[in-house]
């Protein structure tokens, strides 16, 4: 699945960078409560083999006969399984649905029934979500046989994604017809809700599905083709093929009124297709062109055809208006939420196009890691997640190397890892979980950002063919079956041993690949390397310590086996990346090494690590970077203005010399340098909102940003890098809200031609700063006039874009328009939690504005957000907008709510007690900053016009746009991602 959003306690989701995201959060204290209990698990006494499933839905009053209910649906499953353990006189599956007929059992052998329980033939334990099936006393189920059982129940059709498992959606038509369609969403624990099942991911069975749709609706799609369709009046039965060997949560219908093929590469062998609602036509394009290069790229990459992998296997692809993450894996048919998938020409800006192209990736090779191959359990959930997200950027970039995905890998993901794992409430990789909200809560950065950081270490530890090769190993050794980390580490080290390739450690023995493997996966965190130049003596210290962000963390015992790689003043090579040694042990020293310029480590970033460097080295370092920043490789630049901010926070590094080192921002136009800087500008301006020299600070940025927005522009350029054109979408925001007086000029300017017809579009590129500045400025009229723009928006990317710029507003009437209308259909689920951090960012105003709102609303906030989570995220968040003022507000607020909603109110004060924090920090620390970039600016010399200076080699997108609340900014750094 990719994830969408940020967390804040323990998080999931992240579409990504883009901007805040909606949260799935699990809290942290429920994960507590439950640590150890193992209750949720089922016991590997039985091996399910096939499933045949079977289900009629009911939708409209029209199609729902007398004596069923509106909105539910009618199942039967008939799971046969082997026994495996003996004497089993009863037995226990998964299964939340909304009510159990009947069960049967048989054995398969002669379809002989097995005698029940009489008067207690199943139970149900709702709290464990299990179906317990008792045989008569003194009858035992025989080892090895095969039995059937079958199940017949009623299930839930759930009113929004939110709640996973079958639920429904509508979009209007063409002709402003309502028209309804169902789907599932069953990762990763959410296949009970729609069949009684072994619903854990190292269970694997094939399933053959059967619907019975309302014959008025549209074909029905599933993870295989349509077999049979028999018509029998008011519905018709559609029988599917059957599919391959996989886990339950891969299961997936699609029952509907109106959704139709909108793209298809017409390839009866290799067929690709893009599926929407009927009105979305034309928006498939993009999404079926990338497709099958990117299938084709990795079935290459890991030997295995993708259409080899199952008889009659499809690779549909379809847009769900309505959707709880980003994407699902679905084998056969991965479900998008549309925004997506769904790519409109000049409607769609370049962020959401580049996501739709990383997402098909990542859910694409899912069907290597993650279906063909499937972890054992969720604790290990960054064997399928990992895989995914390391491909999203490298298959997409082996199709697409222009957009140097490669290298945006190191900051959308590299550098995330580095920030959500520098906490100290940070997991292992590796991490126990047991029930459903602990599982969902393993659904978090780490897993996905930290997982595939750790691959490419691992495949530039190893070279690339031993890489691939190992991937192959794995691969075919456990396709079909599920998987142990224990088994990639097998297929390292045979792949390694093949290759008869040495890697030493600091001790000189080879290096254990199983115990190099392991300690990451094993081990929290990750550590920063220090290393200090001894220019006399021609050697280099390094020591290593675990990395916190908070300067009060107690240091650990970990010494983390580190890739060494590092390049010289004397002797730069940016493209060697494969490390020198191991570095397994807590000290090293280099030596012969020539110190007498700057020497920089952890090349192009490709490792889990930072780097502090003694004083006089950083110093090289900044007067390299001032004279002639491009002689430094821009991923390196990336790494520094990373490391430095980070260093400073935790204390590490002073501001005197940190701040020295960022000055060639000045100069620097680098899409690279400038996406981790806005992160770090972001964090530390949101913490001096409320002090005097604020304005102090700004200028100081302003100077930085001075040349970079002179290089960019305000136009977007025909033919231009992605990258640059990423670098002035992030850049622009930052500026503009800022205050930087020309960024808004230029987006007042262009928002009142726009409004007044003189212009007929704007690109979608500037709209975020352009629409965000116009209403700002503007009045209820400025703002309306977006509305109803919104409401006609035919593009989803398109229409949330929108939303967000709607929330820009400091217009009374307009504010409480906005926030009214969350609540309405109009905006739908999945995006109100956005809806109001939209807001809050739009105008520091905003925030304080929306607490008598919140206040008399709760309890239709809590309905509409539908999540518990994300109902105390609405709550966590507000705090990171509000001044002291504010604040205080607040809380006497959440003491009125004390009663009613104790767990708002316990979020909502954790969220202040840490927004007061953030003030102190600003208040403690403003002057000491101010009083360093005063000097700087005073002393370094103006840097020559760089206009001319061709920023070839720049670009990467980014996250941290909008100015981001304090509180949340690392963990939205953290995340960035969002669900895939
Ligand atoms: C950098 O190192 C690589 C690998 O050792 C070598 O092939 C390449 O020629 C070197 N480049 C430079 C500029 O020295
Ligand atoms: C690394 O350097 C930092 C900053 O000088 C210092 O605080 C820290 O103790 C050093 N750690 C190790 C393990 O050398
Ligand atoms: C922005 O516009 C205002 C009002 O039109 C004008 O006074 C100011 O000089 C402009 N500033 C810049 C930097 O363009
Ligand atoms: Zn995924």
């Amino acid at each position: 699945m990719r994830l969408i959003g940020v967390i804040v306690l323990a998080l999931v989701a992240l579409t990504w960078a883009d901007g805040p995201l909606p949260f799935e959060t699990e809290d942290v204290e429920i994960l507590n409560a439950e640590a150890g209990d193992n209750n949720y698990r089922l016991p590997e006494d039985l091996d399910p083999i096939s499933y045949d499933i079977e289900i009629t839905p009911y939708f409209t009053e029209e199609t729902t006969p007398p004596g069923k209910s509106q909105f539910s649906f009618d199942g039967t499953v008939s799971i046969v399984f082997k026994v495996i353990k003996p004497n089993l006189n009863s037995f226990v599956i998964h299964e939340n649905v909304r009510l159990v007929e009947g069960v049967r059992l048989f054995k398969t052998e002669n379809d002989a029934v097995v005698p029940l329980l009489s008067g207690r033939q199943f139970e149900r334990d709702t709290d464990h979500q299990f179906l317990k099936i008792y045989l008569d006393t003194g009858t035992t189920l025989e080892v090895g046989a095969e039995y059937k059982l079958l199940v017949i129940y009623v299930g839930n059709i759930n009113e929004t994604p939110l709640s996973r498992g079958v639920f429904r959606g509508n979009y209007k038509d063409e002709n402003g017809v309502t028209r309804w369609y169902l789907a599932t969403h069953l990762q990763p624990t959410h296949s009970r809700q729609a069949f009684p099942s072994f619903d854990e991911p190292g269970f694997k069975s094939t399933f053959r599905i059967t619907i019975n749709r309302p014959t008025s609706f549209s074909p029905t799609y599933s993870n295989m083709p349509l077999e049979v369709s028999l018509n029998q009046g008011e519905r018709t039965k559609e029988i599917f093929r059957e599919t391959p060997r996989m886990s339950a949560y891969l299961v997936t219908f699609h029952v509907s009124d109106g959704f139709k093929v909108i793209a298809d590469n017409d390839d009866k062998e290799r067929p690709y297709r893009i599926l929407a609602r009927s009105n979305a036509e034309g928006q498939g394009k993009y999404a079926l062109e990338i497709g099958t290069p990117i299938t084709n790229w990795l079935s290459d990459y890991l030997k295995i055809d993708y259409y080899s992998m199952a008889k009659y296997l499809k690779n549909d692809q379809i847009a769900s208006p309505y959707w709880a993450s980003g994407a699902t894996e679905n084998w056969g048919l991965v479900t998008y939420r549309e925004l997506r998938l769904l790519y409109e020409e000049g409607e769609t800006n370049a962020v959401d196009k580049l996501s739709i192209g990383t997402i098909t990736a990542h859910e694409l090779a899912h069907k290597w890691f993650g279906n063909l191959i499937t972890c054992r359990w969720w604790d290990n959930v960054w064997i399928n997640e990992g895989f995914a997200s390391y491909f999203e950027y490298f298959a997409m970039h082996a199709a697409y190397p222009e957009l140097e995905l490669d290298d945006q890998f190191n900051i959308m993901y590299v550098q995330s890892a580095l920030s959500a794992d520098s906490a100290t409430s940070t997991r292992a990789l590796q991490h126990t979980v047991n029930s459903p909200t602990e599982v969902t809560g393993h659904f978090s950065g780490i897993s996905y950002s930290k997982g595939a950081s750790f691959l490419l270490m691992l495949k530039h530890l190893v070279s690339d063919d031993t890489f691939q090769q190992a991937l192959y190993n794995f691969l075919d050794d456990r396709k079909y079956q599920h998987a142990f980390p224990s088994h990639l580490y097998d297929a390292f080290e045979k792949a390694l041993s093949e290759s008869k390739q040495e890697i030493k450690t600091t001790e000189g023995n080879n290096l254990d690949i199983k115990s190099f493997m392991s300690y990451w996966v094993l081990e929290q965190g990750y550590p920063v390397l220090n290393v200090s130049v001894n220019r006399e003596a021609g050697t280099i210290a390094l020591e290593q310590e675990r990395f916190f962000v908070s300067p009060t963390a107690t240091a650990t015992q970990q010494v983390w086996p580190l890739p060494i790689t590092y390049t010289t003043q004397s002797s730069p090579n940016w493209t060697d990346l494969s490390p020198v040694k191991v570095m397994n042990t807590k000290t090293d020293t280099l030596q012969n090494v020539p110190t007498d310029g700057w020497v920089i480590f952890n090349v192009q970033q490709k490792n889990i690590y930072r780097v502090n460097y003694d004083t006089e080295t950083w110093l090289k370092i900044a007067q390299q970077l001032q004279t002639d920043h491009n002689v430094i490789h821009h991923l390196n630049r990336a790494q520094i203005v990373d490391d430095v901010f980070a260093l400073m926070r935790s204390e590490k590094l002073s501001f005197q010399v940190g701040f020295q080192v960022l000055q060639f921002l000045e100069k620097d136009t680098s899409f690279y340098s400038w996406y981790p800087a806005i992160s770090g500008f972001n964090w530390l301006r949101n913490r001096f909102l409320h002090t005097e020299p604020l304005a102090l600070f700004d200028q100081y940025v302003f100077r930085l940003l001075d040349n970079v927005i002179k290089d960019l522009g305000f136009e977007v350029e025909p033919n231009e890098h992605v990258t640059r054109t990423l670098n002035r979408f992030y850049l622009l925001n930052f500026a503009c809200n800022m205050g930087h007086q020309e960024c808004i000029n230029n987006s007042v300017n262009r928002f009142k031609s726009y409004k007044s017809g003189v212009t007929t579009s704007v690109n979608p590129n500037l709209r975020r700063h352009t629409f965000c500045e116009g209403l700002r400025a503007g009045d209820f009229e400025d703002w309306s006039f977006i509305f109803k723009r919104r409401q006609e928006s035919n593009n989803q990317a398109d229409e949330v874009a929108m939303l967000r710029a709607l929330g820009c507003t400091k217009n009374d009437q307009a504010r409480n328009e906005y926030l009214k209308n969350i609540l309405t259909d109009d905006v739908k689920a999945q995006d109100r939690l956005n809806a109001f951090t939209f807001f809050y960012m739009g105008d520091q105003s905003n925030a304080k504005f929306a607490l008598p709102f919140i206040k008399e609303n709760v309890k239709e906030i809590e309905k509409a957000v539908v999540l518990p989570a994300w109902f105390q995220n609405i709550f966590a968040n507000i705090a990171g907008y509000l001044d002291e003022e504010g604040l205080k507000e607040y809380e006497t607020m959440l003491t009125s709510t004390q009663t009613e909603y104790p767990t708002a109110f316990t979020a909502g004060n954790n969220a202040i007690a840490s927004a007061r924090a953030n003030i102190k920090w600003g208040s403690d620390k403003v002057e000491q900053i101010i009083s360093v970039v005063d000097d700087l600016t005073s002393t370094t010399t103006p840097a020559p016009s760089s206009s001319e200076e061709p920023t070839t080699e720049t670009p990467a997108p980014g996250s941290a746009t909008v100015a981001f609340p304090a509180t949340l900014m690392f963990l939205w750094t953290a995340l960035a991602i969002i669900l895939k």
